[in-house]
């Protein structure tokens, strides 16, 4: 059978309900969300936003009112027993001597850059200065601060710390936003937010009305979203001549910012840390291989041994001391090593810094050095997890009772966020295993030791295959830098570099900027939306543009799926797609899930990308956990419809207060699973709000429906695809860009003799030595056609040939024709209004 009769029914029966419904929704859903906003360069949008002036006395009696009420409510606090001790620890900080120059600055200058080392105030201190003084002059009502974060925690943490210390609620005059979440009140004059939110802002109000200080910290990271808002900011400052910009940097690249606004003014703001002492591979292995062994025989030989007793044995035992020094060397994998091949890094083997290296310097510490709280730099959420376990119950860190072990990253959530910063008891160590993101948006007071791995998880990407690149690589000078400096905080620290001082000296100076080294296609979706003309010419105009191919690269891909049309106009579903904070892949299944009517399912699909694999694979119980994982996808070839069905089933044991015991026997991370439900609620308040669904019960008539649910990872996926073969002994995968490729051994599909599909979707592909797909769902070819990409203007010729060109059956007579009106009906329909 060349089409299965199955398909032509199922599709049929899709596209009659869905185009029946069609009409009769037309003028509602799913419509376009967008007001028109008045262009940038229209009188009007400068105007509006004097707003409060025109509107009157009365509107003008109103906000004077509130400005002396917020005076007077600021002013008691300041009196206030509590005020007052919260105002002897702001004054401490080094940003409260430069205080008067910022604020002056501010007033004279349009644009200022303002530098100093992490910790010194800059993110709680400059916002609110701007904002007392703008309530002390009696113009509280009147004035509106945004202030950018790179990370959703640092916005939420530092909005709770600001409206701390000025002794209110947050959602009073402090408040914050991120990505599908928030706490701010209609009074709130400070709002702290994600970058990202500033400009989904922008996207609706594209004058930014209202708002008269915008300041845009940690601009030293290079972080895509703030280079990007800073090209619509220079264009806005144009039109908007009393709105303020600040822009604020950790490390000492201020000029580079000054210049790209024509010489604004710097301001730096010297700190106080105590000085750190370096330690780097060479030392530290004489120290702790040497000291931990004879830590070890300490031990052995009981406590009470005199010094010189001990002394003496350490000098007999020099010979076995030098070959347990060469122990730590092997077992952390350093065997490669050769200390002559300076000029490469690639003897290095990247993941040869090994849990064993961490772990002899953690217990080295514990063991020996003063009281304070360590902090561990590692790569990523993976690394942090596992390295967590390891030691929850390492005999050498001492009493469990005695050590307090924390993550930090990213996706944690508040509670433990709240530890982290929390000073413990007298006699617990505290142990902070954490990303990058310790580095300088998030400051642990305690820290006295610093453990750094000289990496960070770091996507790049390869424009000539179109391929990113997730890999944990060598940080730069400046971030290494950073991350030393934490351990200076509140007394003098030391600082544990787990690499030679030669490989230090070969790391380049910054980082490369983000936006020259990932997929641009999210960024040119919004360029599209927020109507900045050209593509490629607005991205020029960046602070440091990224190379033209990577830029047609997107198009590209915007244009196969469907969200620009042949002349990089935006489509329906472009515009649809640039008001969901997704990836566009993401939400053009959330949208197609919606269409459909098989929503709950998509979104737990989709909220399982976006959050990470619930699926453990604990490194001691790999097969296990690898066949736990097979059971969920049965025959079906799918790594996302075996998601689907362990958040299912967890569910349904949640309901029999059974689900710990469930994640427990199931190799599933409980925590994972509970974000990925909360994603999935916030996902359907979105699709709610923008118009995309209404009832929740009528978006699910077909959730039952797996074909069709396979249908829609297809749709979103394409054109991630790479051919099957099934072999004799193997499976051969090809992707048109890379050729040969491979699956990650916890890919359902890595796991069967053969795949009876010949196309397997993926979600990513990461360049590691080869290129390696993750989860990937197996599709038929009728799906691939009808629901992979749009046809453009290439026409039927032109999708074949994107498809590799080989999809045999299509050749046969007649098909061609039924299967393009097909498709030409699913894509207008996927562009309805
Ligand atoms: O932005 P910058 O790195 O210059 O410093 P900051 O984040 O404004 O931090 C200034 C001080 O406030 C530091 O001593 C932090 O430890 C403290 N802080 C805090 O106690 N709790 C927070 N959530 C944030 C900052
Ligand atoms: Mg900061």
């Amino acid at each position: 059978v060349v089409i299965s009769s199955e398909l032509h029914s199922q599709v049929d029966h899709h596209l009659k309900a869905h185009l029946s419904r069609k009409s009769a929704a037309r003028d509602g859903y799913p419509h376009n969300t967008l007001p028109t906003t008045p262009s940038l360069k229209t009188k009007e949008g400068i105007h509006e936003q004097d707003e409060p002036h025109r509107r009157g006395f009365v509107a003008e009696g109103i906000l004077r009112r509130k400005s002396f009420h917020l005076r007077n409510i600021q002013q008691d606090w300041q009196e206030s027993a509590e005020g007052q001790k919260m105002q002897e620890i702001r004054t401490s900080l080094p940003a409260h001597k430069q205080k008067e120059a910022l604020l002056n600055a501010i007033s004279k200058n349009q644009v200022i850059v303002v530098s100093g080392e992490t910790g010194c105030g800059k993110t709680t201190q400059l916002p609110q200065y701007i904002l007392e003084s703008e309530i002390e002059a009696a113009r509280g009502a009147l004035c509106s601060i945004i202030c950018t974060q790179p990370r959703r925690i640092s916005a939420m943490s530092v909005a709770e710390r600001v409206a701390a210390e000025r002794g209110e609620k947050l959602g009073d005059s402090v408040g914050y936003k991120v990505r599908l979440e928030g706490i701010k009140g209609r009074d709130t004059r400070l709002l702290f937010c994600t970058t990202g939110i500033l400009l989904r802002r922008l996207l609706l109000d594209r004058s930014l009305q209202g708002v008269t200080h915008v300041i845009v910290d940690e601009i030293h990271e290079r972080g895509m979203n703030e280079d990007f808002l800073l090209i619509v900011l220079k264009e806005l400052l144009l039109h908007r001549p009393e709105l303020k910009l600040i822009l604020m940097s950790a490390t000492l690249n201020a000029e580079l910012f000054s210049s790209y606004f024509g010489g604004a003014p710097m301001i730096h703001i010297p700190g106080f840390t105590y000085p750190v002492r370096s330690y780097f591979l060479e030392n530290i292995l004489e120290m702790t291989g040497y000291r931990l062994s004879a830590y070890n025989q300490i031990d052995n030989y009981g406590q009470e041994k005199s010094w010189k007793m001990q002394k003496q044995t350490l000098r007999k035992r020099k010979s076995q001391i030098a070959s347990a020094a060469e122990d730590a060397l092997e077992s952390a994998d350093l065997r490669d090593f050769n200390p002559r091949t300076r000029d490469s890094l690639s003897c290095w083997n990247p993941d040869s810094i090994g849990f064993n290296l961490i772990e002899n310097v953690l217990c080295y510490i514990c063991r020996k050095e003063r009281a304070g709280a360590i902090l561990v730099f590692m790569t990523g959420w993976d690394d942090i997890n596992s390295l967590k376990d390891q030691l929850q119950s390492h005999p050498l860190l001492g009493d469990p009772s005695k050590v307090l072990l924390l993550a930090c990253h990213g996706s944690m959530d508040s509670s433990e966020q709240k530890l982290i910063f929390n000073k413990p008891e007298e006699g617990i160590r505290k142990i902070v295993l954490a990303t990058n993101m310790a580095e300088t948006s998030i400051t642990i007071n305690d820290v006295v030791f610093v453990v750094d791995c000289g990496k960070a998880k770091e996507t790049s990407y390869d424009a000539l295959n179109n391929t990113p690149c997730l890999l944990p690589s060598w940080i730069s000078k400046a971030s290494a830098h950073q991350r030393r400096g934490r351990a200076g905080r509140v007394q003098p620290g030391e600082c544990y570099h787990l690499y030679p001082k030669f490989v230090y000296e070969s790391f380049a100076e910054y980082q490369l900027p983000e936006l020259l080294r990932t997929p641009l296609q999210s960024l040119c979706l919004q360029i599209k939306s927020l109507q900045l003309g050209s593509i490629s010419e607005f991205l020029s105009r960046a602070l440091q543009p990224p190379e033209p191919l990577s830029v047609q690269n997107a198009i590209e891909y915007l244009k196969i799926i469907g969200a620009l049309d042949d002349y990089e106009n935006l489509t329906v579903l472009g515009r649809n797609l640039s008001v969901l904070p997704v990836e566009p892949k993401l939400g053009k299944m959330l949208i197609l899930g919606a269409i459909f009517n098989c929503l709950d399912p998509i979104m737990t699909v989709v909220a399982g990308l976006s959050v990470r694999d619930p699926f453990l694979m604990p490194f001691d119980k790999k097969d296990l956990a690898e066949s736990a994982k097979a059971q969920f996808s049965g025959r079906d070839n799918s790594d996302h419809l075996a998601l689907l069905r362990a958040y299912d089933g967890w569910k349904a044991a949640e309901r029999q207060q059974s689900g710990q015991e469930y994640c427990w026997r199931n190799f599933l991370s409980p925590q994972t699973l509970r974000a990925i439900d909360s994603l999935r609620k916030q996902f359907y308040y979105l699709l709610r709000d923008s118009g995309m669904v209404d009832i929740m019960e009528k978006c699910n008539t077909w959730s039952h429906d797996e074909y069709l649910i396979r249908a829609i990872i297809c749709s979103g996926l394409f054109p991630g695809i790479c051919s099957v073969v099934n072999k004799e002994r193997s499976i051969s995968l090809k992707t048109m860009e890379d050729g040969p490729v491979l699956l990650y051994s916890n890919s359902v599909n890595a796991q069967e003799p053969r795949i009876p599909y010949p196309w397997l979707v993926f979600n990513e592909k990461v360049k590691v030595n080869s290129v390696f797909l993750r989860d990937s769902t197996a599709v038929s070819d009728s799906v691939v056609l009808l629901f992979g990409g749009t046809v453009t203007r290439g026409g039927l010729d032109g999708h074949l040939q994107m498809l590799g060109g080989y999809l045999e059956f299509f050749m046969k007579p007649g098909l061609a024709a039924t299967y393009l009106a097909l498709k030409r009906e699913l894509d207008e329909l996927i562009q309805m209004k």
